[in-house]
């Protein structure tokens, strides 16, 4: 690892959850007669303090923090569509789950590579590792939250059938 390498690595996340307060925003206000609606608000902002403490650190280590533009469509690749498209919060939800794998994936990568080459200080490692502990929480709920509508699917079903 390198100052370089860092930098490169903290503009990527820098923009990841750029563009995951542009789509948890965009989503509280798809469903924002519901408590998902709120939670997706709180999300975004939550996201927004990722993006404000990456943003700091690229700046304390002398570069300007840097938008490289949507990097969750390439991650998605042919389901990238669905974003926009997805109106079904069982689909949202998935989404969301999988860009949230993918960001944990990411930090931890980089926090092992950072532990394992001896680069980067004590506290840019607690805070990759803080980001990581928010990524987890948000997934948590979102699994609940899906097993919750498929459990009430399941038992409608039943009723019905
Ligand atoms: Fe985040
Ligand atoms: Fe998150």
């Amino acid at each position: 690892m390198d100052k370089e390498r860092l930098l490169e690595r903290l503009n990527w996340f820098y923009s990841l959850e750029l563009n995951q307060v542009d789509l948890y925003k965009s989503q509280s206000k798809a469903f924002q007669n519901d408590y998902t609606g709120r939670v997706f608000e709180r999300l975004a902002v939550i996201e927004q303090g990722h993006v404000d403490n990456i943003g700091a650190k690229i700046r304390e280590l002398g570069a300007q923090p840097t938008r490289l533009g949507d990097v969750i469509a390439p991650m998605l690749g042919h389901l990238a569509g669905k974003i926009i498209g997805a109106t079904k919060l069982e689909e949202v939800l998935k989404i969301n789950t999988m860009i949230e794998f993918k960001a944990m994936k990411d930090y931890r990568e980089l926090i092992k590579n950072l532990i394992t080459s001896n680069y980067g200080s004590k506290d840019l490692i607690k805070l990759l590792q803080d980001n990581y502990i928010d990524e987890n929480l948000h997934t948590e709920w979102f699994k609940t939250k899906l097993s919750e509508l498929q459990t009430t699917e399941f038992a409608l079903k039943q009723v019905l059938l």
